[in-house]
């Protein structure tokens, strides 16, 4: 779907890339450009750069790049004409468009109106008469009518239609009700999905109700019920209390495997724990919390199945670029259960004594080998030089040096030598990956996306050069010479050349954020291009791009016609020798 081109003009202008972009990452200027880390990749540096002039994003690491309008599709996984939307509706601009359309942001505001509504709805069911035994169960688990306004806990009475009823008297339909994952189906009947449990609310990072985990008041089974999958919940993105956690001031996060931990943790004063929603730790989760911190604690249950899910996240959290301290509960099953137990101060202990992840990764080695027989013992050793010569400073190598020597009960020297063995290995695999990427300089340039090519190499510099400079300053526009988009020698670049030339001659904005018919790949690939030529604009520059451009062209014209002339001569001759 197409918006007209004066919409799009202001739609960028009222959007500025950095504050769109700086609302989901940590930006630092350095020059013209922001840097923060990628949100589309785990990463410890940051290779994510926003460029305001040019209005554009671009990761040096994963090479995802676009507009504005990508940024948003990206991010938030909407369609081209919703991330339009979004951004409409971010600055107070009315959408040009025919109001019969039904677009997926505007079934996802239902949904999150719904979800908002049905959360109003368990809440006030709480302090009803149906809800006293929520309630009565809430407190015996010690939460307080403060903790229970801040999480919006509710209750879904024991009843097949409250919610239901509720809702269509609010104007919502079945369907959105089964959208929303609020019903169960049965023979062509809908019914409450959530009934006789006290209701936690899952609230993302901007504050919409996505889905809801309901617990039973006993021990009878499933312990939770959680909301399905929906067009607006998704477990692998979003963690529970991270709207609540990511204003903390404390400077850490906490990540703990249970609704109560994290609720807990918060009334107690660690107003900065989430937790996962009965899944395991994924990647994404990991690149959500690098957004707001650097630092995590890792209090995981107590339990063998605690303790396994933490070996799993801490590669995935280092992967984002986060600091990991792991530590185990003792004397208690969960952070819950020991802060109701020992209360804050003693939790505040436990979170200073913390184990760093290098003493937890080596007493993980350590428990899968057998010291006392010999042939375990030096894998033991081998095992723990490898994560010990990755660390980044000498004392640190020394210090877990000698503590695996002296759990291995072998000299300090020896276990250096090995040491200083797996890191030299590490380092001349290094150098090979190195020499491989120098000795490829030409396949370097080449487009990482396969499906864009560049067959002269030296005319597809000066293009990318010359809508460098074009994008930066229009009025090189006016002076071309004999350069059309047709001596393009890439059709990408020469179609974008032809659009930008166009929206120039008519007095619109020359920007790639608001080109027409370019794929999220092509993006990319542009928006690359773009910060790989840094610089200020330089004439002389562009008419030698220009010039390369058009001799590159004739050249080929050139010769293709010898090619011919040539074949022409060979075929008299051949026939001559034949006569
Ligand atoms: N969980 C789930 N479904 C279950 C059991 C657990 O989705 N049947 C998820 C919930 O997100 C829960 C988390 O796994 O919060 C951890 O489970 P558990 O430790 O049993 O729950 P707690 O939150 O500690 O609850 P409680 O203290 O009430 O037992
Ligand atoms: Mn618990």
């Amino acid at each position: 779907m197409a918006f007209p081109p004066s919409f799009m003009d202001e739609l960028v202008a009222r959007n500025p890339i950095e504050e769109v972009v700086g609302q989901y990452v940590h930006l630092k200027r350095s020059g013209a450009n922001l840097f923060g880390l990628c949100p589309f990749h785990g990463e410890k540096t940051a290779s994510f750069s926003v460029a305001p002039d040019k209005g554009i994003y671009y990761c040096f690491g994963c090479h995802k790049g676009g507009s504005v309008v990508n940024f948003m599709m990206e991010i938030e996984g909407l369609s081209y004409p919703d991330a339009v939307r979004a951004l409409a509706k971010r600055a107070g601009m009315e959408v040009p468009e025919d109001e019969q359309y039904q677009s997926r942001y505007r079934q996802q505001e239902r949904l999150w109106a719904l979800s908002k509504e049905a959360a109003r709805y368990f809440h006030s069911q709480l302090y009803s008469p149906a809800g006293a035994e929520g309630l009565a169960y809430a407190q015996k688990r010690g939460m307080t009518p403060g903790i229970l306004t801040k999480f919006g806990i509710g209750f879904a009475p024991n009843s097949w239609n409250g919610l239901v009823d509720a809702m269509k008297a609010k104007g919502y339909t079945e369907q959105e009700l089964k959208d929303a994952g609020l019903v169960s189906e049965k023979g062509g009947r809908i019914y409450d999905r959530f009934r006789n449990r006290l209701m936690f609310p899952i609230i993302d990072v901007r504050g919409n109700v996505i889905g809801f985990g309901g617990r039973v008041m006993d021990d009878s089974t499933p312990k939770y019920l959680n909301s399905p999958e929906t067009l607006i919940f998704n477990k692998r993105k979003n963690l529970f209390a991270l709207n609540l956690a990511k204003k903390s001031k404390l400077g850490y996060l906490i990540l703990v495997e249970g609704y109560m931990d994290a609720i807990a943790l918060y009334q107690y004063g660690f107003d900065c724990a989430v937790a996962s929603l009965g899944t395991s730790l994924t990647q994404e989760h990991a690149v959500l919390l690098s957004r707001y911190t650097e630092q995590v604690y890792l209090i995981y249950d107590a339990d063998q199945a605690g303790q396994n899910a933490t070996r799993r996240a801490i590669p995935m959290l280092e992967q984002a670029g986060i600091r990991i301290k792991v530590l185990k509960i003792p004397d208690a099953k969960d952070p819950d259960e020991f802060l109701k137990k020992f209360g804050a101060e003693r939790f505040q202990l436990l979170l200073q004594e913390s184990t760093n992840r290098v003493e937890f990764q080596l007493a993980a080695i350590g428990s899968k080998y057998n010291l006392a027989v010999d042939e375990e013992k030096i894998r033991y050793v081998q095992e723990c030089a490898q994560l010990i010569c990755t660390l980044d400073s000498s004392v640190k190598r020394e210090v877990y040096s000698g503590r695996v020597a002296e759990a291995a009960k072998i000299t300090m020297d020896a276990m250096k030598l090995e040491v200083d063995k797996a890191f030299r290995r590490r380092v001349a695999q290094e150098k090979k990956r190195q020499e491989k990427i120098d000795l490829a300089p030409m396949k370097a340039l080449q487009p990482k996306d396969r499906s864009i090519r560049y067959d002269n190499m030296r005319s597809a510099m000066a293009e990318e050069g010359i809508l460098c400079q074009v994008l930066r300053d229009p009025s090189l526009m006016d002076s071309l010479g004999r350069l059309t988009p047709e001596s393009f020698s890439v059709p990408l670049l020469g179609r974008v050349f032809a659009q930008l030339l166009n929206r120039h001659r008519q007095g619109l904005e020359v920007q790639l954020g608001v080109l027409d018919d370019i794929t999220p790949e092509e993006m990319a690939h542009l928006t690359g291009v773009l910060q790989r030529h840094q610089g200020p604009v330089n004439e002389k520059a562009f008419r030698d791009c220009i010039r390369t451009v058009l001799t590159e062209r004739q050249e080929k014209a050139v010769s293709s016609d010898e090619d011919l002339l040539a074949l022409r001569n060979k075929l008299k001759e051949s026939k001559g020798t034949k006569i």
